[in-house]
């Protein structure tokens, strides 16, 4: 595990694309999957402005959604695959047919799940970007998930829906429900970037850095990847020793 303390949320935000700009151009074709949240907000408004630089080219990217509440119709502003295209895609050359969406309007989430987990498997992702619940989630994959799970449909904990009901009008309007790849094939990518900020990240952060591998606490899990990187700034790190 590479872990970078970073002065701030810019610098993070600076260090998170740098590394995304070098796998890009180090593996044409590289299959990326994409968190949203606060987290990554800066990360994507610095890989906007590398790519108006020309520093960077992302037609050649494969882009996965990592999760997206269920149900929920793409056109909310609150949807994962509407936070993708305003915060990053729109801004971007990332062809539509190299996307890959979770979809919040599928009648038949299972099925759907189970293919997008195959699709996954089959040729694992080059690069997965995290961000981290206060709980320790990673993805929707909430305390007690198995950390061999697959993309599938999840019950979002009372917490999270309302730590993330500050994005809705009101916590009757989240939805109880999320698709989310698992942890299990989150572990099969080559690289992970994870990213946190801001003091209430903190416990989570020393959980991953400190503590055993717990399944109370789903971002443990990634201490037995090989290849992770996780940037911090300092508030999320104040309780590593
Ligand atoms: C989002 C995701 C979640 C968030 C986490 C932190 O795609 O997978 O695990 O990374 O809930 O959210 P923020 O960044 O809003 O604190």
């Amino acid at each position: 595990m590479l872990i970078i303390i970073t002065k701030d949320y810019n610098e993070l935000s600076k260090r998170a694309a740098d590394i995304i700009n070098i796998e890009i151009n180090n593996k044409p074709g590289l299959r990326l999957g994409l968190a949203t949240g606060s987290t990554p907000i800066g990360m994507y408004k610095e890989l906007i402005k590398e790519y108006k630089e020309k520093k960077i080219d992302f037609s050649s990217v494969h882009a996965f959604m990592l999760d997206e509440y269920y149900p929920i119709k793409k056109s909310d502003k609150n949807s994962y695959y509407f936070y993708t295209h305003e915060k990053f895609l729109k801004h971007v050359n990332i062809k539509k047919s190299n996307l890959n969406i979770l979809e919040g309007e599928t009648k038949n989430p299972n099925k759907f799940c189970n293919e997008y987990d195959k699709k996954i498997r089959k040729n694992p992702l080059d690069l997965q970007i995290l961000g981290v619940g206060v709980n320790g989630h990673i993805g929707f994959n909430e305390p007690g998930s198995s950390n061999q799970s697959k993309t599938r449909v999840i019950k979002l904990t009372e917490n999270t829906r309302k730590i993330n009901s500050r994005f809705f009008k009101h916590i009757n309007k989240v939805p109880k429900n999320a698709l989310t790849i698992g942890i299990g094939t989150i572990m099969k990518s080559k690289k992970i970037i994870l990213l946190a900020n801001g003091k209430n990240k903190a416990s989570a952060i020393k959980h991953l850095i400190e503590g055993k591998i717990d399944k109370n606490w789903p971002i443990t899990t990634l201490k037995n990847h090989k290849n992770l990187v996780v940037i911090l700034d300092k508030e999320a790190a104040r309780l590593i020793k």
